[in-house]
């Protein structure tokens, strides 16, 4: 019989498909707060395989104190959290959830560009403020985004999925990638694959897709937003460091872009306060998957993945380390 710990509670009936010869612990941080190292070393005491989230420090010290810990199922496609180093060296193994998380993600980026670009936020605080009482002629006027270019840096799946839907808007797409995509992707969403010095100055939106690593972070800095266009928007709901958050306050107080829509940040869950005080700035709080579809199919995802490992099957699914 193999101990199962799941760091915090999942979408209710996600681990329902855990097989009943498992025991299944499910913690319950008491204010939902964000767990130490040592809370984490402490909770997996006897634990065969973790369940994580994103916001758990899965760490070298974590796998030396519980020798014993054969997985860490990650309830997320991102594993920045984990270190994977130290994980193969201690031998555990490490899944995620890829794949079913994009059309969530692809539409939380379109929920904040629309947000942003149209001023949603500030829409609805007037009308609930009470002061709605005309039409008014020039009030909270926004960017029409037909016929507009929108800049994809980082044409994976949920950038496909995005450019996707840049098309029923009638948008251009162009994007920047490390590696060209496939033709076939290329011609499916009509893109353009450019520079990241061309994306920058000649896109209306910028939207962020790519992974956080040595080459991605401040992607996004002072010198990458004077190149912007004065009008444009940034989207980014990909990880908060690719973004150099003070540089992108000084860009709004300046006027070096025109707004941002934000899911991801630097230091999550703190936020940069300059960005709080912005009313050109729309932020939520790493919603990208939250959707009630999307979280079940990842919750099965990492049961199916902690079965496949505890039943010794020779290829575990979605298996990084
Ligand atoms: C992921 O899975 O990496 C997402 O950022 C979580 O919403």
């Amino acid at each position: 019989m193999a101990h199962i710990v799941s760091t915090r509670p999942l979408i209710d009936g996600g681990l329902s498909g855990v097989r009943d010869e498992h025991t299944l612990t499910v913690c319950d941080p008491p204010d939902g707060s964000t767990r130490s190292v040592d809370e984490l070393i402490a909770l997996a005491d006897g634990a065969d395989v973790l369940l994580s989230v994103l916001a758990d420090p899965i760490t070298e010290a974590l796998f030396e104190a519980r020798p014993g810990l054969q997985m860490v199922s990650q309830y997320a496609v991102g594993v920045d959290n984990i270190d994977l180093e130290a994980a193969e060296a201690h031998d555990v193994a490490v899944t995620h959830t890829p794949g079913v998380l994009t059309d969530a993600t692809a539409d939380q980026a379109w929920a904040l560009l629309l947000a942003a670009a149209r001023h949603v936020p500030a829409a609805d605080r007037y009308v609930r403020d009470g002061r709605f009482e005309r039409w008014e002629t020039t009030h909270l006027m926004g960017m029409e985004l037909a016929r507009k270019t929108i800049g994809i840096v980082g044409m994976g799946r949920i950038g496909t999925a995005v450019a996707r839907r840049a098309l029923g808007f009638g948008m251009e797409v162009i994007y920047h990638n490390r590696t060209r995509a496939n033709p076939t992707v290329e011609r499916q969403v009509s893109a353009r694959h450019v520079g990241l010095g061309e994306l920058l100055t000649t896109s209306d939106v910028v939207s962020l897709h790519c992974p956080h690593n040595d080459e991605s972070h401040h992607l996004l800095d002072a010198a990458a937003f004077s190149k912007m266009k004065a009008s444009a928007l940034l989207v980014n709901t990909a990880r908060g460091p690719v973004v150099d958050e003070a540089a992108l306050v000084d860009a709004l107080k300046s006027g070096e872009i025109a707004g941002a829509g934000l899911d991801v940040f630097e230091d999550e869950p703190e936020v940069h306060p300059g960005l709080m005080e912005q009313d050109r700035v729309v932020l939520a709080p790493h919603l990208g998957s939250a959707t009630t579809d999307t979280r079940m199919r990842m919750a099965q995802m990492c049961v199916a993945s902690i079965t496949a490992l505890l039943d010794g099957a020779e290829s575990v699914p979605h298996r990084l380390v």
